[in-house]
Protein backbone atom coordinates (compact mmCIF):
# COMPACT_ATOMS: atom_id res chain seq x y z
CA UNK A 1 0.00 0.00 0.00
CA UNK A 2 3.11 2.74 0.94
CA UNK A 3 4.36 1.27 -2.31
CA UNK A 4 1.58 2.60 -4.53
CA UNK A 5 1.49 5.64 -2.33
CA UNK A 6 4.60 6.68 -2.75
CA UNK A 7 4.04 5.84 -6.58
CA UNK A 8 1.18 7.97 -6.98
CA UNK A 9 3.26 10.99 -5.05
CA UNK A 10 5.88 10.12 -7.74
CA UNK A 11 3.94 10.43 -11.12
CA UNK A 12 2.05 13.95 -9.57
CA UNK A 13 5.20 15.24 -8.79
CA UNK A 14 6.62 14.63 -12.29
CA UNK A 15 2.77 15.80 -13.82
CA UNK A 16 3.13 19.38 -11.20
CA UNK A 17 6.49 19.45 -12.43
CA UNK A 18 6.46 19.78 -15.99
CA UNK A 19 2.98 21.74 -15.21
CA UNK A 20 5.07 23.83 -13.60
CA UNK A 21 7.70 23.92 -15.87
CA UNK A 22 5.06 25.24 -18.85
CA UNK A 23 3.36 27.83 -16.79
CA UNK A 24 6.89 29.24 -15.99
CA UNK A 25 8.32 29.33 -19.21
CA UNK A 26 5.22 30.72 -21.27
CA UNK A 27 3.74 33.06 -18.81
CA UNK A 28 5.34 33.66 -15.50
CA UNK A 29 8.81 33.69 -16.48
CA UNK A 30 8.47 34.99 -19.79
CA UNK A 31 9.71 38.69 -20.89
CA UNK A 32 7.75 40.37 -22.88
CA UNK A 33 10.09 41.02 -26.38
CA UNK A 34 12.11 44.26 -26.44
CA UNK A 35 10.25 46.50 -29.07
CA UNK A 36 6.55 44.32 -28.85
CA UNK A 37 3.69 46.95 -29.28
CA UNK A 38 0.46 47.19 -28.87
CA UNK A 39 -0.38 47.08 -32.36
CA UNK A 40 1.30 43.45 -32.28
CA UNK A 41 -0.90 42.09 -29.50
CA UNK A 42 -4.25 43.03 -31.49
CA UNK A 43 -4.98 39.85 -32.77
CA UNK A 44 -4.64 38.29 -29.13
CA UNK A 45 -6.80 40.67 -27.84
CA UNK A 46 -9.68 40.41 -30.53
CA UNK A 47 -9.37 36.36 -29.93
CA UNK A 48 -9.57 37.56 -25.86
CA UNK A 49 -12.73 39.85 -26.66
CA UNK A 50 -14.45 37.08 -28.58
CA UNK A 51 -14.09 34.89 -25.31
CA UNK A 52 -15.11 37.19 -23.30
CA UNK A 53 -18.43 37.82 -25.43
CA UNK A 54 -18.78 34.31 -25.76
CA UNK A 55 -18.67 33.90 -21.58
CA UNK A 56 -21.27 36.71 -20.76
CA UNK A 57 -23.58 36.07 -23.83
CA UNK A 58 -23.65 32.29 -22.50
CA UNK A 59 -25.06 33.90 -18.99
CA UNK A 60 -27.42 36.20 -21.23
CA UNK A 61 -28.96 33.34 -22.62
CA UNK A 62 -30.38 31.82 -19.36
CA UNK A 63 -32.36 35.25 -19.20
CA UNK A 64 -33.20 36.40 -22.18
CA UNK A 65 -36.64 35.93 -24.11
CA UNK A 66 -36.64 36.81 -28.13
CA UNK A 67 -39.95 37.92 -28.12
CA UNK A 68 -41.20 41.30 -29.40
CA UNK A 69 -42.43 42.07 -26.21
CA UNK A 70 -40.49 40.08 -23.26
CA UNK A 71 -37.05 41.19 -25.05
CA UNK A 72 -36.69 44.92 -23.75
CA UNK A 73 -38.65 43.46 -20.32
CA UNK A 74 -35.63 40.33 -19.73
CA UNK A 75 -33.09 43.00 -20.28
CA UNK A 76 -34.35 45.11 -17.70
CA UNK A 77 -34.70 42.38 -15.37
CA UNK A 78 -31.16 41.27 -16.13
CA UNK A 79 -30.33 44.68 -15.46
CA UNK A 80 -32.18 45.09 -12.45
CA UNK A 81 -33.05 42.41 -10.80
CA UNK A 82 -30.06 39.78 -11.42
CA UNK A 83 -27.11 39.97 -9.22
CA UNK A 84 -24.18 41.58 -11.14
CA UNK A 85 -26.35 41.29 -14.38
CA UNK A 86 -26.04 44.93 -14.81
CA UNK A 87 -22.56 44.41 -14.85
CA UNK A 88 -21.88 41.33 -17.55
CA UNK A 89 -25.06 42.88 -19.82
CA UNK A 90 -22.53 46.00 -19.72
CA UNK A 91 -19.65 44.20 -20.74
CA UNK A 92 -21.52 42.26 -23.51
CA UNK A 93 -23.11 45.33 -24.75
CA UNK A 94 -19.39 47.29 -24.73
CA UNK A 95 -17.37 44.33 -25.67
CA UNK A 96 -18.13 44.39 -29.15
CA UNK A 97 -16.86 48.04 -29.98
CA UNK A 98 -13.77 46.95 -28.53
CA UNK A 99 -13.60 43.71 -30.18
CA UNK A 100 -14.38 45.39 -33.98
CA UNK A 101 -11.58 48.23 -32.88
CA UNK A 102 -8.99 45.48 -31.65
CA UNK A 103 -10.04 43.40 -35.08
CA UNK A 104 -9.62 47.11 -37.17
CA UNK A 105 -6.08 47.81 -35.35
CA UNK A 106 -5.04 44.25 -36.58
CA UNK A 107 -6.11 44.38 -39.65
CA UNK A 108 -4.05 48.14 -40.32
CA UNK A 109 -0.94 46.89 -38.99
CA UNK A 110 -1.20 43.27 -41.16
CA UNK A 111 -1.59 45.42 -44.37
CA UNK A 112 0.82 48.11 -43.74
CA UNK A 113 3.73 46.19 -43.04
CA UNK A 114 2.33 43.75 -45.88
CA UNK A 115 2.14 40.37 -44.02
CA UNK A 116 -0.84 39.58 -46.42
CA UNK A 117 2.04 38.25 -48.56
CA UNK A 118 2.60 35.43 -49.41
CA UNK A 119 2.48 32.58 -47.42
CA UNK A 120 0.29 34.09 -45.39
CA UNK A 121 -2.83 34.77 -47.82
CA UNK A 122 -4.82 32.34 -46.50
CA UNK A 123 -4.65 34.01 -42.90
CA UNK A 124 -5.76 37.37 -44.84
CA UNK A 125 -8.79 35.83 -46.66
CA UNK A 126 -9.93 33.70 -43.34
CA UNK A 127 -9.39 36.95 -41.55
CA UNK A 128 -11.42 38.92 -43.56
CA UNK A 129 -13.93 36.10 -43.06
CA UNK A 130 -13.78 36.50 -39.45
CA UNK A 131 -14.00 40.41 -39.98
CA UNK A 132 -17.71 39.99 -41.62
CA UNK A 133 -18.96 37.92 -39.38
CA UNK A 134 -17.64 40.30 -36.02
CA UNK A 135 -19.73 42.65 -37.71
CA UNK A 136 -22.43 40.84 -38.36
CA UNK A 137 -22.97 39.50 -34.75
CA UNK A 138 -22.81 43.05 -34.10
CA UNK A 139 -25.32 43.79 -36.19
CA UNK A 140 -28.07 41.00 -34.70
CA UNK A 141 -26.93 41.92 -31.42
CA UNK A 142 -28.09 45.10 -31.70
CA UNK A 143 -31.48 44.07 -33.88
CA UNK A 144 -32.17 42.03 -30.61
CA UNK A 145 -31.61 43.88 -27.85
CA UNK A 146 -33.80 46.83 -29.48
CA UNK A 147 -36.55 43.65 -29.52
CA UNK A 148 -39.72 45.79 -28.83
CA UNK A 149 -41.26 45.39 -32.41
CA UNK A 150 -44.04 44.73 -34.25
CA UNK A 151 -46.06 41.59 -33.81
CA UNK A 152 -45.21 40.07 -37.23
CA UNK A 153 -41.37 40.28 -36.15
CA UNK A 154 -41.59 37.46 -33.40
CA UNK A 155 -40.99 34.71 -35.63
CA UNK A 156 -37.75 36.64 -37.42
CA UNK A 157 -36.66 38.05 -33.86
CA UNK A 158 -35.97 33.81 -32.86
CA UNK A 159 -34.79 33.67 -36.36
CA UNK A 160 -32.22 36.21 -35.35
CA UNK A 161 -32.18 35.10 -32.02
CA UNK A 162 -30.74 31.60 -33.65
CA UNK A 163 -28.21 33.42 -35.65
CA UNK A 164 -26.97 35.12 -33.14
CA UNK A 165 -26.22 32.90 -30.53
CA UNK A 166 -25.48 29.42 -32.66
CA UNK A 167 -24.74 29.75 -36.54
CA UNK A 168 -22.59 32.48 -37.00
CA UNK A 169 -20.80 32.00 -33.58
CA UNK A 170 -19.86 28.00 -34.98
CA UNK A 171 -18.77 29.67 -38.22
CA UNK A 172 -16.33 32.33 -36.38
CA UNK A 173 -15.09 29.21 -34.21
CA UNK A 174 -14.58 27.61 -37.60
CA UNK A 175 -12.40 30.22 -39.41
CA UNK A 176 -10.61 30.74 -35.71
CA UNK A 177 -9.76 27.24 -36.01
CA UNK A 178 -8.77 27.50 -39.75
CA UNK A 179 -6.75 31.05 -38.59
CA UNK A 180 -4.65 29.31 -35.99
CA UNK A 181 -4.25 26.46 -37.81
CA UNK A 182 -2.48 28.18 -40.64
CA UNK A 183 -0.76 30.88 -37.90
CA UNK A 184 0.73 27.44 -36.91
CA UNK A 185 1.75 26.14 -39.93
CA UNK A 186 3.57 29.42 -40.85
CA UNK A 187 4.89 30.73 -37.53
CA UNK A 188 4.10 34.75 -36.86
CA UNK A 189 5.88 37.24 -38.99
CA UNK A 190 7.64 38.78 -35.79
CA UNK A 191 8.44 35.95 -33.75
CA UNK A 192 8.20 36.65 -29.66
C1 LIG B 1 -12.04 37.71 -34.85
C2 LIG B 1 -11.05 38.21 -35.54
C3 LIG B 1 -9.60 37.80 -35.46
C4 LIG B 1 -8.91 37.13 -34.49
C5 LIG B 1 -9.44 36.60 -33.16
C6 LIG B 1 -7.54 37.00 -34.95
C7 LIG B 1 -6.51 36.43 -34.22
C8 LIG B 1 -5.19 36.36 -34.65
C9 LIG B 1 -4.06 35.98 -33.82
C10 LIG B 1 -4.16 35.59 -32.35
C11 LIG B 1 -2.95 36.03 -34.59
C12 LIG B 1 -1.49 35.69 -34.17
C13 LIG B 1 -0.84 36.89 -33.49
C14 LIG B 1 -0.73 38.14 -34.38
O1 LIG B 1 0.03 38.15 -35.36
O2 LIG B 1 -1.46 39.11 -34.07
C15 LIG B 1 -3.37 36.44 -35.92
C16 LIG B 1 -2.52 36.56 -37.00
C17 LIG B 1 -2.89 36.98 -38.28
N1 LIG B 1 -4.14 37.47 -38.62
FE1 LIG B 1 -5.76 37.52 -37.43
N2 LIG B 1 -7.44 37.57 -36.20
C18 LIG B 1 -8.66 38.07 -36.55
C19 LIG B 1 -8.98 38.78 -37.69
C20 LIG B 1 -8.09 39.00 -38.74
C21 LIG B 1 -8.36 39.86 -39.88
C22 LIG B 1 -9.63 40.70 -40.05
C23 LIG B 1 -7.27 39.77 -40.72
C24 LIG B 1 -7.07 40.40 -42.04
C25 LIG B 1 -7.99 40.61 -42.94
C26 LIG B 1 -6.32 38.86 -40.10
C27 LIG B 1 -5.13 38.45 -40.65
C28 LIG B 1 -4.10 37.85 -39.95
C29 LIG B 1 -2.78 37.56 -40.51
C30 LIG B 1 -2.30 37.82 -41.95
C31 LIG B 1 -2.04 37.01 -39.45
C32 LIG B 1 -0.58 36.55 -39.48
C33 LIG B 1 0.26 37.62 -38.83
C34 LIG B 1 1.70 37.20 -38.62
O3 LIG B 1 2.15 36.24 -39.24
O4 LIG B 1 2.36 37.88 -37.83
N3 LIG B 1 -6.84 38.43 -38.89
N4 LIG B 1 -4.72 36.64 -35.92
Amino acid sequence: MADKKDEFREVRNKEGGFLKEVIEKNITRKLIPKGMSWFGCMGGISLVAFLVQTITGIFLMFYFVPGTKEALASIQYITHYVPFGWFIQRIHAVGPHVMIGMVIGHMVRIFFKGIYRHPRELHWVSGSCLFILTLLMYFTGNLLSVGNMDELFTIRLSFLYAVHVAVIPSIMGLFMGMHFFMIRKTGIYEPL
